[in-house]
């Protein structure tokens, strides 16, 4: 559905990004994930057409759209903030492009259309309110069902949920993972929350240095991250020449990595401590029962080899 290929931008005489290949088949979220300034939003304007790319292609349904203008492209762009019309209803806000877009509809289909959207954001009792009634997250999901009433044939989202308070993130994430997927919603997310990517993603693109550094599933890019930038931005572990996950790695032995414990960090009923290993400029957050003080120095060995990091 989507095929992005040697993607290259510049401003000026700076190469933001360049060869950024990948695809997409319809119905999938693809996830471009990476660190703040690795233009993650400039790839997206690119694919949106509300900037020109320096170099290469963009198709979509088999159709070369490179240089297609913004407004004659299906596909719709879904910001960090929801962007909502203040004097208009939620109803009017949803069915707002189909008065004015490439979806021209007259008043009753219009009001149809977007009553059905808004049922299925599960809204309908919000249809009369105004956005500064609504919370964080219904905001964004009122903007999801303003752009998927357009049926457009991307769905493009710029990390739309970082607005958004860490619950209220994660809830929505859920929600909009299966909402996608019921829809069909073929989608390019991107996120420099790696736990989001993971959890968002059919297709994962890892992002650095203005280059793909790793691309695969969730599951294949998270266990096996390829490189140290890979690893740097989406792995839960160290990268000595190979990636060395933290399931892997036990504080305590006699030998191994120094390492120095820099806080404990406490999840799903486990301590964790945050080790930083200054002969790898890293840290990784390692799992331990022991008690540590902050700052006391240790060693990290690597025990048994786990295959894609299962216990
Ligand atoms: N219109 C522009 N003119 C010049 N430079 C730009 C322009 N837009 C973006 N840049 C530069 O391109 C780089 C990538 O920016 P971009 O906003 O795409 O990053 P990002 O990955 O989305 O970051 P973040 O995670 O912080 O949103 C930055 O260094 C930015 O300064
Ligand atoms: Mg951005």
């Amino acid at each position: 559905m989507l095929e992005i290929k040697k993607a290259e931008k510049q401003f000026g005489e700076r190469t933001v990004f360049s060869g950024v290949s990948f695809s997409a088949e319809a119905g999938e979220t693809a996830c471009i994930v990476g660190p703040s300034g690795c233009g993650k939003t400039t790839l997206l304007r690119a694919v949106a057409g509300l900037v020109p790319l320096s170099d290469g292609t963009v198709l979509l349904d088999g159709e070369d759209i490179t240089s297609w203008k913004a407004e004659q492209r299906p596909v719709v762009l879904l910001f960090q903030e929801a962007l909502l019309f203040p004097q208009l209803t939620v109803l009017e806000n949803i069915a707002y492009g189909l008065k004015y877009g490439r979806r021209k509809l007259g008043r009753r289909a219009r009001l149809a259309e977007s009553r059905a959207m808004l049922q299925k954001i599960e809204m309908e009792q919000w249809e009369n309110a105004y956005p500064v009634e609504l919370s964080g997250g219904q905001k964004q999901r009122v903007a999801l069902a303003r752009a998927l009433v357009l049926k457009p044939k991307l769905l493009l989202l710029d990390e739309p949920f970082s607005s958004l308070d860490a619950s209220l993130r994660q809830s929505l994430r859920t929600w909009v993972r299966s909402f996608l997927r019921e829809e069909e919603v073929t989608s390019l997310f991107v996120t420099h929350d790696k736990e989001e990517a993971v959890m968002m993603s059919d297709r994962l693109i890892v992002m650095k240095d203005g280059a793909v550094q790793q691309q695969g599933t969730p599951e294949t890019v998270y266990h096996q991250p390829e490189n140290r930038a890979a690893a740097d931005v989406i792995g839960d572990g160290l990268y000595d020449e190979r990636f060395i996950p933290a399931s892997s790695l036990t504080i305590g032995a006699a030998d191994g990595y120094s390492g120095i414990i820099e806080h404990p960090q406490f999840m799903h009923g486990y301590r964790f401590y945050r080790v930083n290993v200054p002969s790898l400029k890293q840290t990784v957050v390692v799992l331990s029962d022991t008690l540590y003080e902050e700052g006391e120095a240790v060693k990290l060995s690597v025990t048994e080899e786990k295959e894609n990091g299962a216990l």
